[in-house]
C-alpha cells in the first residue's frame, strides 16, 4: 500500500529514471496511480499518471540528480493524475509524498481553506504541503527545515511516513508507521529513501532502517538522525544488504507467486535456524502466561488460529483474534496476558492497533515477522524474522507457512520435545515437498483440475480439527487470485446449512488427514457425493468415495502434524493455474495490496 522511492546522486544525472526503477521493485505493494519529480537547475518536472507502471516499459525523464517518486493507493480522493503524488508546494520549494492516513484531515483542511490556500487535489496528502507552506510564511523562511517539519508533524494524527525534496536538493523524511529505509552506494555518493529493504537491491550495498518517531535529513552530504517530538540526535550504523533480501528475482518462474509456493521446500527450516535460545524463552513465557492470544489479519489469522488450537490441545488456554475483531477481548487482556502476533510485513494497521493496546495494559508480545525492521518488530519483546525471504507476490503462501511452522515449533518444544529433533523434522518435510513437487503426475492432475474448474462460480473446502485452518487458508488463496467464490469450512458445519448449497457438479475440495477425524470427514463426502458434488479429496492414503484424489505424503511427529500445511499446496497451485488460464495477474490481484498499512 503506497510507496515511497527517493534518491539524491551526486554526479548521475538519471535519477528519474533510477527511482521509476525502484518504484517497479515496490510495485508488489500494491497501489493505483505513480508519480515521478525529478529536480534540476530548472526547478521540478512532475510525471504522474493512473494505472500501472510496469506496463509502460522504459521511461524517460529530464536529467537531473535528485529525485522523488511514489505508488499511490487511494484513500482519500479517487484514482487520478491529479491525487497521484508527489505533491508541489504552491511557493514550488518542495515537493512532498506520503504513506499513511492523516485521520485529522477533515479539521486541518477546513483550517487552510480559512486561511485561503487553494488545494489542488482531494487527498489528504496536500494538508501536509499546505501546512509546510503556511508554517514556511509564519516562520518566515525561504527554504524549509526540519523544525518546520517537526512542528507540522505533530499536528497530524494518524500513521504516516512522508518523504520531501526541497528546490536545493536537501531531503527529508519523517516515519510514523509505514516503512522507511535509508540505503547507500559502495562510495556513498548516491543515497536512497525506500519503503522497503528489498526495493535497494542493485543500488544500495548498507542500509539502515528509520524508526517510527524518528525523522531523517540528507542535507550538505550529511545523514542525520533525530527524534521527531524533541530532535534529540539518534546514533545510527549501516547494516550490509544481506543476500536474502536482495533476491527479488523469478528465476525462471512466470510469477512470483509460483517461485514463493515452491520455496516452500527450502526456507521452513530457517525459521528456526539459530534461534533455539529464544524459542525456549518463549516456550516459558507462554507456559507461565494466564491467558495467550493468537493474533494475525487475514492469511495470518488463520496461522493464528492453528496455533491457539494447537496450544488449546496442550491444555495452554489460548484465544485466537482476528485483529479487525478485537474490541471483546479487551476485558479479559492484562499483565499476565501473552500475545503471539503473526504478520508477513510488520505494517498491518489493524494488527499493530491491537499490539498498542495490549502492550499498553502490560501483556508480553511475542511477534514472527518476515520483514526486518517493521513496526511490529519495534513493538514487540520477543521479536522473531521469519527468515523466509522476500515474498513478493501479494497473496501470502512461504510466509504463512513459516508463521505456522513458527507455531508448531513452540508448541512442541512445550510438550517436551528436543530442539534438535524439531529442527530435523522440519528438514524433513522440506525433503518430502520437493519429491511431492518433482511427481509429475500428481502436477499434471492439479494442472488438469484447474482447467476443469476454471469456470465454476462456487467451490467449498472442508477440513476438520487440525485442517479446519487450512481450510479457511486454502479457499482465502482460492478467491483471492482466481477470483472464483470460495468458502472453508468446518466438515461438521456441512450438515448445519452449506449443504443447502451442494449440487451437481458444486466442487468441493475435502483435507482429510489420518487422525481421529477421518471418519466424520468420510461421512461428510458421502453425503456430498449424495447430492451430485464433486469431490477433490486432498489428502495421504485413496478411498472409493473420493471422486478426485490428489495424493499427498502424511508426516508426523508427535503432535506436530504436516498435514496442516501439506494439505495447503495444491489449493495454492490450483489457484495460480486458474488464475493464468484467466490471464489474470497471479502477483497482483486486483484491488488488494501486499502491506495494509491503513486501516
Ligand atoms: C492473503 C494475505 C493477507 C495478509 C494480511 C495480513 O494472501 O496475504 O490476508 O495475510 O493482509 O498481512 P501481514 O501478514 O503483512 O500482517
Amino acid at each position: 500500500m503506497c510507496g515511497i522511492y527517493m534518491t539524491i546522486q551526486q554526479t548521475d544525472v538519471h535519477a528519474g529514471e533510477k527511482v521509476f526503477a525502484g518504484l517497479k521493485k515496490i510495485e508488489y505493494r500494491g497501489y493505483d496511480s505513480w508519480g515521478v519529480v525529478v529536480l534540476n537547475k530548472f526547478g521540478f518536472t512532475l510525471k504522474k499518471r493512473t494505472g500501472k507502471l510496469s506496463k509502460l516499459g522504459q521511461m524517460h525523464f529530464v536529467e537531473g540528480k535528485c529525485a522523488l517518486g511514489h505508488t499511490r493507493w487511494a484513500t482519500h480522493g479517487g484514482v487520478t493524475k491529479e491525487n497521484a503524488h508527489p505533491h508541489l508546494a504552491k511557493n514550488k520549494s518542495f515537493v512532498l509524498a506520503q504513506n499513511g492516513v492523516v485521520e485529522n484531515f477533515q479539521e486541518l483542511r477546513e483550517q487552510l481553506l480559512d486561511w485561503g490556500y487553494d488545494f489542488d487535489s482531494e487527498t489528504d496528502t496536500e494538508v501536509i504541503v499546505g501546512l509546510l507552506e503556511f508554517e514556511m510564511e509564519q516562520q518566515k523562511e525561504q527554504k524549509l527545515t526540519s523544525k518546520i517539519i517537526r512542528s507540522v508533524f505533530r499536528k497530524l494524527t494518524g500513521r504516516n511516513t512522508i518523504a520531501i525534496l526541497t528546490q536545493s536538493g536537501d531531503s527529508f523524511a519523517v516515519r510514523d508507521g509505514s516503512p522507511l529505509i535509508v540505503g547507500r552506494s559502495k562510495d556513498s555518493a548516491e543515497i536512497y529513501f525506500s519503503s522497503d529493504v528489498v526495493s535497494l537491491s542493485g543500488d544500495a550495498v548498507e542500509y539502515v532502517v528509520i524508526q517510527s518517531g524518528q525523522m531523517v535529513e540528507y542535507v550538505g552530504k550529511k545523514l542525520k538522525i533525530t527524534e521527531v517530538k524533541s530532535g534529540k540526535l539518534v546514533p545510527f550504523s549501516f547494516v550490509p544488504m544481506s543476500l536474502d533480501a536482495t533476491v527479488v528475482d523469478k528465476e525462471g518462474y512466470s510469477s512470483f507467486m509460483l517461485k514463493e509456493i515452491y520455496e516452500q521446500a527450502k526456507v521452513l527450516s530457517k525459521v528456526v535456524v539459530g534461534k533455539e535460545k529464544e524459542f525456549k524463552a518463549v516456550a516459558k513465557t507462554i507456559k507461565n502466561a494466564k491467558t495467550v492470544f493468537t493474533l494475525g489479519a487475514g492469511t495470518a489469522s488463520y496461522a493464528a488460529g492453528h496455533t491457539a488450537y494447537i496450544l488449546r490441545k496442550l491444555g495452554v488456554p489460548a484465544v485466537a483474534i482476528a485483529s479487525y475483531e478485537s474490541d471483546s477481548f479487551k476485558q479479559l487482556c492484562d499483565e499476565k496476558s501473552v500475545c503471539i502476533v503473526y504478520s508477513q510485513s510488520g505494517e498491518t494497521a489493524d494488527t499493530n492497533e491491537v499490539v498498542e493496546w495490549m502492550k499498553a495494559k502490560g501483556a508480553k508480545i511475542i511477534s514472527a515477522v518476515n520483514m526486518p525492521g517493521s513496526t511490529l518488530t519495534q513493538l514487540s519483546d520477543f521479536p522473531f524474522m521469519l527468515q523466509v525471504g522476500p515474498e513478493l507476490a501479494v497473496a501470502s503462501t512461504k510466509a504463512f507457512f513459516g508463521q505456522m511452522v513458527w507455531g508448531m515449533t513452540v508448541c512442541e518444544l512445550l510438550s517436551g520435545s528436543k530442539f534438535v529433533e524439531i529442527k530435523e523434522i522440519i528438514y524433513k518435510f522440506e525433503q518430502q515437498l520437493r519429491v511431492w513437487f518433482a511427481d509429475i503426475l500428481v502436477q499434471d492432475k492439479i494442472r488438469k483440475l484447474a482447467e476443469s474448474l476454471v469456470h465454476k462460480q462456487h467451490l467449498f473446502v472442508l477440513g476438520r480439527g487440525d485442517l479446519y485452518s487450512s481450510s479457511l487458508e486454502s479457499a482465502l488463496k482460492l478467491k483471492e487470485i482466481s477470483y472464483i467464490h470460495a468458502e472453508g469450512f468446518s466438515g461438521g458445519e456441512l450438515k448445519h446449512g452449506v449443504i443447502a448449497l451442494i449440487e451437481q457438479g458444486t466442487p468441493v475440495l475435502c483435507l482429510v488427514a489420518e487422525d481421529e477425524n477421518k471418519a466424520n470427514m468420510l461421512n461428510a463426502i458421502s453425503e456430498i457425493n449424495a447430492r451430485g458434488g464433486f469431490t477433490i479429496v486432498i489428502a495421504s492414503k485413496d478411498n472409493e468415495l473420493y471422486k478426485e484424489w490428489i495424493e499427498v505424503p502424511e508426516l508426523k511427529f508427535r503432535g506436530m502434524s504436516f498435514m496442516t500445511l501439506m494439505s495447503i499446496v495444491p489449493s495454492q497451485l490450483l489457484t495460480c493455474y486458474m488464475a493464468m488460464k484467466k490471464g489474470c495477474d497471479v502477483d497482483k490481484p486486483r484491488n488488494l495490496a501486499k502491506s495494509v498499512t491503513v486501516k
